[in-house]
Protein backbone atom coordinates (compact mmCIF):
# COMPACT_ATOMS: atom_id res chain seq x y z
CA UNK A 1 0.00 0.00 0.00
CA UNK A 2 1.21 2.99 -0.95
CA UNK A 3 0.43 6.58 1.50
CA UNK A 4 0.54 9.60 0.44
CA UNK A 5 0.18 13.29 2.25
CA UNK A 6 1.43 16.04 0.15
CA UNK A 7 5.33 16.46 1.13
CA UNK A 8 5.75 12.43 1.27
CA UNK A 9 5.30 8.91 0.36
CA UNK A 10 6.03 5.57 1.85
CA UNK A 11 5.98 3.09 -0.59
CA UNK A 12 8.48 -0.38 -1.40
CA UNK A 13 11.59 0.90 -0.95
CA UNK A 14 10.47 2.85 2.32
CA UNK A 15 10.37 6.77 2.92
CA UNK A 16 10.42 9.36 0.19
CA UNK A 17 10.55 13.36 0.64
CA UNK A 18 10.15 15.68 -1.39
CA UNK A 19 12.77 18.37 -1.30
CA UNK A 20 10.49 21.55 0.70
CA UNK A 21 9.90 19.00 3.35
CA UNK A 22 13.35 17.61 3.53
CA UNK A 23 14.39 21.34 3.87
CA UNK A 24 11.86 21.83 6.85
CA UNK A 25 13.73 19.47 9.01
CA UNK A 26 11.74 15.96 8.34
CA UNK A 27 14.65 14.05 8.94
CA UNK A 28 13.87 13.55 12.27
CA UNK A 29 10.25 12.69 11.56
CA UNK A 30 11.60 10.34 9.24
CA UNK A 31 13.74 8.90 11.41
CA UNK A 32 10.72 8.72 14.17
CA UNK A 33 8.93 6.70 11.08
CA UNK A 34 11.17 4.21 10.64
CA UNK A 35 12.00 3.27 13.84
CA UNK A 36 8.15 3.39 14.95
CA UNK A 37 6.80 0.60 17.23
CA UNK A 38 5.55 -2.07 14.72
CA UNK A 39 1.75 -1.47 15.52
CA UNK A 40 -1.66 -2.67 13.75
CA UNK A 41 -3.75 0.20 12.47
CA UNK A 42 -7.43 -0.86 11.84
CA UNK A 43 -10.95 0.65 12.13
CA UNK A 44 -12.56 0.65 15.49
CA UNK A 45 -14.99 -2.22 16.32
CA UNK A 46 -17.76 -2.06 18.89
CA UNK A 47 -15.55 -3.81 21.07
CA UNK A 48 -13.36 -1.59 21.50
CA UNK A 49 -15.21 1.64 22.83
CA UNK A 50 -14.71 0.55 26.55
CA UNK A 51 -10.94 0.87 26.21
CA UNK A 52 -10.49 3.58 23.07
CA UNK A 53 -12.84 5.74 26.29
CA UNK A 54 -10.02 4.78 28.82
CA UNK A 55 -7.01 5.48 25.96
CA UNK A 56 -8.96 8.86 25.59
CA UNK A 57 -9.34 9.89 29.52
CA UNK A 58 -5.20 8.54 30.07
CA UNK A 59 -3.53 10.91 27.17
CA UNK A 60 -5.81 13.95 27.65
CA UNK A 61 -6.14 13.34 31.25
CA UNK A 62 -9.51 14.09 31.80
CA UNK A 63 -13.07 13.02 30.44
CA UNK A 64 -13.84 15.69 27.76
CA UNK A 65 -12.76 13.90 24.60
CA UNK A 66 -13.26 10.31 25.96
CA UNK A 67 -16.90 11.81 25.87
CA UNK A 68 -16.56 13.51 22.54
CA UNK A 69 -15.43 10.12 21.01
CA UNK A 70 -19.27 8.66 22.40
CA UNK A 71 -21.24 11.46 20.91
CA UNK A 72 -19.72 11.95 17.74
CA UNK A 73 -19.50 7.43 17.34
CA UNK A 74 -23.27 7.37 19.15
CA UNK A 75 -24.23 10.10 16.03
CA UNK A 76 -23.12 8.42 13.29
CA UNK A 77 -20.37 11.63 12.90
CA UNK A 78 -17.15 8.98 13.28
CA UNK A 79 -16.45 8.96 9.49
CA UNK A 80 -12.82 7.39 10.21
CA UNK A 81 -12.10 6.00 13.75
CA UNK A 82 -8.86 3.68 13.73
CA UNK A 83 -7.10 2.18 16.48
CA UNK A 84 -2.91 1.33 16.85
CA UNK A 85 -3.16 -2.36 18.36
CA UNK A 86 0.31 -3.50 19.69
CA UNK A 87 0.59 -6.60 21.81
CA UNK A 88 -3.46 -7.22 21.40
CA UNK A 89 -3.58 -3.83 23.41
CA UNK A 90 -5.08 -0.71 22.06
CA UNK A 91 -2.19 1.76 22.78
CA UNK A 92 -3.61 4.76 20.07
CA UNK A 93 -6.62 5.76 18.38
CA UNK A 94 -7.72 8.56 16.02
CA UNK A 95 -10.98 9.85 14.82
CA UNK A 96 -12.25 12.22 11.45
CA UNK A 97 -15.60 13.77 11.37
CA UNK A 98 -17.55 16.07 8.66
CA UNK A 99 -16.94 19.52 8.84
CA UNK A 100 -18.63 22.17 6.27
CA UNK A 101 -17.29 25.10 4.63
CA UNK A 102 -19.46 28.44 4.55
CA UNK A 103 -18.56 28.56 0.69
CA UNK A 104 -18.13 25.20 -0.61
CA UNK A 105 -17.53 24.38 -4.31
CA UNK A 106 -21.08 21.86 -4.34
CA UNK A 107 -20.30 18.20 -3.97
CA UNK A 108 -16.90 18.85 -1.89
CA UNK A 109 -16.34 17.26 1.16
CA UNK A 110 -14.17 18.17 4.52
CA UNK A 111 -13.64 16.20 7.61
CA UNK A 112 -11.58 17.38 10.72
CA UNK A 113 -8.92 15.25 12.70
CA UNK A 114 -10.00 15.34 16.39
CA UNK A 115 -9.45 14.11 18.36
CA UNK A 116 -6.78 11.72 18.56
CA UNK A 117 -4.90 9.86 21.75
CA UNK A 118 -1.66 7.68 22.11
CA UNK A 119 -0.96 5.89 25.79
CA UNK A 120 1.38 8.18 27.43
CA UNK A 121 3.60 5.80 28.27
CA UNK A 122 4.43 4.48 24.46
CA UNK A 123 4.16 8.44 23.40
CA UNK A 124 6.97 9.57 21.18
CA UNK A 125 7.76 5.96 19.73
CA UNK A 126 5.99 7.08 15.94
CA UNK A 127 1.96 5.19 16.84
CA UNK A 128 0.55 9.05 16.47
CA UNK A 129 2.07 9.36 12.99
CA UNK A 130 1.19 6.35 11.66
CA UNK A 131 -2.37 6.84 13.03
CA UNK A 132 -2.36 9.97 10.81
CA UNK A 133 -0.90 8.75 7.94
CA UNK A 134 -3.30 6.02 7.95
CA UNK A 135 -6.00 8.31 9.14
CA UNK A 136 -5.33 10.53 5.94
CA UNK A 137 -5.31 7.79 3.32
CA UNK A 138 -8.58 6.39 5.12
CA UNK A 139 -10.39 9.84 3.97
CA UNK A 140 -8.87 9.77 1.14
CA UNK A 141 -10.55 6.69 0.02
CA UNK A 142 -13.40 7.85 1.56
CA UNK A 143 -13.51 10.16 -0.74
CA UNK A 144 -12.62 13.50 1.13
CA UNK A 145 -11.12 16.25 -0.40
CA UNK A 146 -9.64 18.49 2.28
CA UNK A 147 -8.72 17.77 5.94
CA UNK A 148 -8.50 20.15 8.98
CA UNK A 149 -7.28 20.08 12.34
CA UNK A 150 -6.94 22.32 15.30
CA UNK A 151 -3.87 20.99 16.66
CA UNK A 152 -0.15 21.37 17.77
CA UNK A 153 2.10 23.83 15.59
CA UNK A 154 4.75 21.76 15.39
CA UNK A 155 3.23 18.49 14.90
CA UNK A 156 0.81 18.30 12.27
CA UNK A 157 2.76 20.58 9.47
CA UNK A 158 5.27 17.47 9.15
CA UNK A 159 2.18 15.75 7.01
CA UNK A 160 1.63 18.22 4.95
CA UNK A 161 -1.00 20.71 7.28
CA UNK A 162 -0.44 24.14 6.35
CA UNK A 163 -2.16 27.52 7.88
CA UNK A 164 -5.75 27.48 7.32
CA UNK A 165 -5.57 31.30 7.28
CA UNK A 166 -3.39 31.50 4.82
CA UNK A 167 -6.17 29.98 2.68
CA UNK A 168 -9.21 32.08 3.58
CA UNK A 169 -10.20 29.29 5.91
CA UNK A 170 -11.22 30.08 9.68
CA UNK A 171 -12.16 28.18 12.60
CA UNK A 172 -15.33 28.39 15.02
CA UNK A 173 -12.48 28.31 17.39
CA UNK A 174 -9.85 30.82 18.31
CA UNK A 175 -7.49 29.25 17.38
CA UNK A 176 -5.26 31.10 15.37
CA UNK A 177 -2.34 29.37 13.57
CA UNK A 178 -3.46 26.33 15.05
CA UNK A 179 -5.78 25.84 12.52
CA UNK A 180 -4.25 23.71 9.98
CA UNK A 181 -5.75 22.06 6.24
CA UNK A 182 -4.50 19.49 4.23
CA UNK A 183 -5.70 19.23 0.90
CA UNK A 184 -6.34 15.47 -0.31
CA UNK A 185 -7.63 16.39 -3.83
CA UNK A 186 -5.45 18.29 -6.05
CA UNK A 187 -7.27 21.73 -6.12
CA UNK A 188 -9.79 21.45 -2.91
CA UNK A 189 -8.13 24.21 -1.37
CA UNK A 190 -8.94 26.83 -4.07
CA UNK A 191 -12.84 25.37 -3.72
CA UNK A 192 -13.31 26.68 -0.32
CA UNK A 193 -13.62 29.67 1.91
CA UNK A 194 -14.59 31.61 4.79
CA UNK A 195 -16.04 30.02 8.13
CA UNK A 196 -15.07 25.85 8.71
CA UNK A 197 -18.11 24.45 11.18
CA UNK A 198 -17.51 21.31 13.05
CA UNK A 199 -20.19 18.86 14.15
CA UNK A 200 -22.66 19.58 16.66
CA UNK A 201 -21.33 17.09 18.90
CA UNK A 202 -18.20 19.34 19.31
CA UNK A 203 -20.06 21.87 21.08
CA UNK A 204 -22.24 19.45 23.58
CA UNK A 205 -19.74 19.11 25.46
C1 LIG B 1 -0.17 14.07 20.22
C2 LIG B 1 -0.01 12.53 20.28
C3 LIG B 1 -1.23 11.85 19.75
C4 LIG B 1 1.22 12.18 19.41
O1 LIG B 1 1.37 10.77 19.42
P1 LIG B 1 2.83 10.13 19.49
O2 LIG B 1 2.72 8.68 19.26
O3 LIG B 1 3.48 10.60 20.73
O4 LIG B 1 3.50 10.87 18.24
P2 LIG B 1 4.79 10.47 17.41
O5 LIG B 1 5.65 9.55 18.20
O6 LIG B 1 4.37 10.05 16.07
O7 LIG B 1 5.47 11.89 17.25
C5 LIG B 1 6.04 12.49 18.37
C6 LIG B 1 6.22 13.96 18.08
O8 LIG B 1 5.03 14.63 18.47
C7 LIG B 1 5.38 15.73 19.28
N1 LIG B 1 4.32 15.99 20.25
C8 LIG B 1 3.70 15.12 21.02
N2 LIG B 1 2.85 15.75 21.84
C9 LIG B 1 2.96 17.07 21.56
C10 LIG B 1 2.38 18.22 22.08
N3 LIG B 1 1.47 18.18 23.09
N4 LIG B 1 2.74 19.41 21.55
C11 LIG B 1 3.63 19.48 20.56
N5 LIG B 1 4.24 18.40 20.03
C12 LIG B 1 3.92 17.21 20.54
C13 LIG B 1 6.63 15.28 19.98
O9 LIG B 1 7.38 16.39 20.45
C14 LIG B 1 7.38 14.55 18.86
O10 LIG B 1 8.02 15.50 18.04
P3 LIG B 1 9.41 15.16 17.27
O11 LIG B 1 9.12 14.02 16.33
O12 LIG B 1 9.72 16.43 16.55
O13 LIG B 1 10.38 14.77 18.33
C15 LIG B 1 0.28 12.05 21.72
O14 LIG B 1 1.40 12.72 22.21
C16 LIG B 1 -0.90 12.26 22.66
O15 LIG B 1 -1.76 11.39 22.79
N6 LIG B 1 -0.92 13.40 23.36
C17 LIG B 1 -1.97 13.71 24.32
C18 LIG B 1 -3.28 13.98 23.62
C19 LIG B 1 -3.16 15.07 22.55
O16 LIG B 1 -2.60 16.14 22.79
N7 LIG B 1 -3.70 14.76 21.35
C20 LIG B 1 -3.61 15.63 20.18
C21 LIG B 1 -4.73 16.60 20.16
S1 LIG B 1 -4.52 17.64 18.72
Amino acid sequence: MNLRAGNYRIARGGLHFQRPYLDNGARRFASRLMTALPVLVRSALPEDDAAIRTLNERAFEGPIEAKLVDLLRDAGQAVVSLVAVLDHRIVGHILFSPVTVAEAQAGLRAASLAPMSVLPELQNRGIGSRLVLDGIEACRQRGFDLLVVLGHTNYYPRFGFQKASDHGLASEYDAGDAFMVLELTDGALGKVRGLVKYAAEFNDL
